[in-house]
């Protein structure tokens, strides 16, 4: 089978010999270590995220937390006047963080999580914001805030990994939630937005392309969608 994603190539190096070796070696060394710093600053944030990733790499869709540069590019255009944001994914809250260092109230922060480890977390970090612990592609229908349109929707969701019918059900759920004028903004580590174009035209949405962020592991791509102004608008 053709190694297409980022997990995939992950789990294909730690199966190779020196893979199983260095597994072998974390689990005798560094695992121990680990859990005892756990839950203190960042390396108990990248353990909590790593085991959540061998748990369930498709679902997590990276080995390590997005880094402060990539962070800082996803939420660049967002402030306190942008209304109310919708997170997506938002696993130990480097883009949450990132967003209420540019100001955003907590109080106007939903963060959709579908870890419930991560959303147990979240809650005790940010215990202002609303915290939902369900899948992203079940948004529609009630209005997150109480009918007040969101401004922005972040996503840190690994689409990717996704059945195209999760991913429309996705847009289609944070666009219900978006006022005119908002803008969903996502990243990738590949070189082209990883919402394919049929889907953008079937659902009248526009990609540009945002920031190229080489501080990441590994390098990633913002991109920003919007609703097309001429096209009919489904959304
Ligand atoms: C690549 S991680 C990104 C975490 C964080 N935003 C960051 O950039 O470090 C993807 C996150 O999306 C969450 N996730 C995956 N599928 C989801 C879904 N269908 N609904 C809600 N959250 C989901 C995972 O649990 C994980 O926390």
């Amino acid at each position: 089978m053709p190694l297409k994603t980022w997990p995939d190539m992950a789990e294909a190096c730690l199966a190779t010999p020196i893979g199983l070796r260095l597994q072998r070696w974390r689990a005798r060394l560094v695992d121990p270590l680990a859990r005892r710093l756990a839950g203190q600053g960042w390396i108990g944030e990248y353990w909590r995220f790593y085991q959540a990733w061998r748990a369930d790499p498709k679902g997590i869709g990276a080995v390590l937390p997005s880094s402060p540069a990539l962070a800082a590019a996803i939420t660049r255009d967002i402030g306190a006047a942008t209304g109310p944001v919708i997170e997506l994914g938002s696993g130990t809250g480097v883009f949450t963080r990132a967003l209420r260092a540019r100001g955003v109230p907590e109080e106007t922060l939903a963060l959709v999580e579908m870890d419930a480890g991560f959303a147990q977390r979240l809650r005790r970090d940010f215990p202002h914001a609303q915290v939902c612990c369900l899948d992203a592609a079940r948004l529609a229908g009630d209005p997150l805030f109480y009918g007040r349109g969101a401004g922005a929707v972040v996503c840190g969701l690994p689409l990717l990994n996704m059945p195209l019918r999760q991913q429309v059900g996705i847009l289609r759920g944070a666009f219900s939630q978006l006022r005119a004028g908002g803008a969903f903004y996502l990243f990738t580590y590949g070189p082209r937005c990883p919402v394919p174009r049929r889907v953008l035209d079937r659902l009248g949405l526009r990609a540009t392309k945002r920031q190229t962020v080489m501080l990441n592991v590994p390098p990633a791509h913002v991109w920003k969608l919007t609703r097309r102004r001429t096209a009919r608008n489904v959304l």
